[in-house]
């Protein structure tokens, strides 16, 4: 069986990340979309916990997908599924330099780990969740940009945000 390990920190995620993820979902067996730390985010807008319901949440609809987290590294993760690739976005070239850095570092962690990059939908080129986070603050509106089934929780712990 093939499987895909879709990494990320998705804080929260959003309709480019979903994008790939279903993508996977039809190459691929299995997907295992696993929320993880990324040290050079430091003050997530939501907790692993949230980030891991609002991922299930976005991707009930594809029964071959499921979510997990990790609080270690990638390379050790995969590990544990037999062959697994990990799969990853592209958005533009920018992403490319840190992508390959990541791929370098992972890959003399574990030699074993095979890493594939899906080029993003053009509609998506823009989309991240940090552009996400932003909107959220000022409240606009996000419909377009995640899943619909997450709006009103991120709308939410903007709220939450705002007040202070
Ligand atoms: O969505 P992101 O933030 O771009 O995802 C990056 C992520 C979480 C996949 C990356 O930071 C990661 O692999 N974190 C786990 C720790 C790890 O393996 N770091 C790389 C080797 S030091």
């Amino acid at each position: 069986m093939s499987i895909a390990i879709c990494p990320g920190s998705f804080d929260p995620i959003t309709l480019g990340h979903l994008n790939i993820i279903r993508r996977a979902s039809r190459i691929f067996d299995r997907v295992v979309v696993c929320v993880m730390f990324n040290s050079t985010k430091t003050s997530p807008m939501f907790s692993v916990e949230e980030r891991v319901d609002m991922v299930r949440r976005a991707v009930a609809k594809y029964p071959n997908v499921t979510v997990d987290c990790s609080d270690g590294l990638l390379a050790e993760y995969a590990r544990q599924f037999d062959g697994a690739v990990v799969v990853k976005g592209l958005r533009a070239a920018s992403d490319f330099e840190y992508e390959f850095q990541m791929n370098l570092i992972n890959k003399k962690i574990n030699p074993e780990m095979e890493t594939m990059f899906l080029t993003s939908s053009e509609k998506y080129t823009f989309l991240s969740s940090s552009i996400v986070r932003e909107m959220a603050r000022y409240d606009a509106d996000l419909k377009g940009l995640v899943p619909d089934e997450i709006i009103d929780e991120i709308r939410e712990k903007a709220k939450q945000w705002r007040l202070g």
